[in-house]
């Protein structure tokens, strides 16, 4: 039988603040193969690791990433003295001791991802992940090597050939989406699956039993393989 990867969600956010440094030890303390995040730009075009469009619901700020500085962002508290990073902080701190499963949240950084990830040095394996799956290509247009998630929620008739359209290794689907019907064609066309975000014992198990590749969890201790 083949090993289940486990991803830690934004870092581990079962643990520890999500998508900061504190939760991405926590993922790794806990062994697993990726870390999921999720990458946005501020005003002045750096790259920071944060789910929402907005500062408002994970930090005790207010206001749109998009229309704050690096600067006003490192001001706030994102849970527990954590601070939000930047991606070149993540991939410091994942060094060689993970892979990065990098979720592109917004149009346009593709290119800007792939070179700090360039520039950083980073030797793990990394996917690129996106619900834009345009932006997926346009991370292959400037790097022919990578590795590409498509993600789904809802999922379409047509998933394998729309998905293949973006020349993925990698398909992500919403874990109570995925049947076993779905992975097999996935898997026949030659992709790995991976299923977010399933965090009880239950909705882990099931994903296994579906035969995906890999589960991604804010509570990744919980992946076991059977
Ligand atoms: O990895 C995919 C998953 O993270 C997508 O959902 O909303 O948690 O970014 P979300
Ligand atoms: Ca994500």
């Amino acid at each position: 039988m083949h090993r289940v990867l486990r991803i830690g969600h934004r870092g581990a956010a079962g643990h520890a603040p999500e998508n900061t440094l504190a939760a991405i030890e926590k993922g790794i303390a806990f062994g697993v193969d990726f870390v999921e995040i999720d990458m946005r730009r501020t005003a002045d075009g750096a790259l920071v690791v944060l789910h929402d469009e907005t500062v408002n619901r994970t930090t005790n700020g207010t206001g749109l990433v998009a229309q704050l500085s690096l600067a006003d962002l490192k001001k706030l508290d994102a849970g527990n003295g954590e601070h939000i990073p930047t991606l070149e902080d993540v991939l410091k701190v994942i060094a060689r001791r993970a892979g990065l499963m990098l979720e592109l949240k917004v149009k346009g950084t593709a290119q800007q991802a792939v070179e700090v990830v360039r520039e950083a040095g980073f030797r793990n394996p990394i996917i690129y992940a996106s619900f834009l799956h345009e932006e997926l290509s346009h991370v292959r247009a400037v790097d022919p090597g990578a590795s590409l998630m498509v993600l789904f929620g809802r999922v379409p008739n047509d998933a394998v050939s729309s998905a293949l359209a973006h020349g993925p290794s990698h398909i992500g689907l919403r874990h109570d989406t995925a049947t076993r019907r779905l992975v097999e064609d996935f898997h026949r066309a030659g992709l790995l699956v991976f299923v977010y975000t399933a965090d009880s014992p239950g909705d882990i198990q099931h994903a296994v039993s579906l035969g995906v590749d890999g589960v991604i969890s804010n509570f990744p201790e919980r992946i076991m393989n059977q």
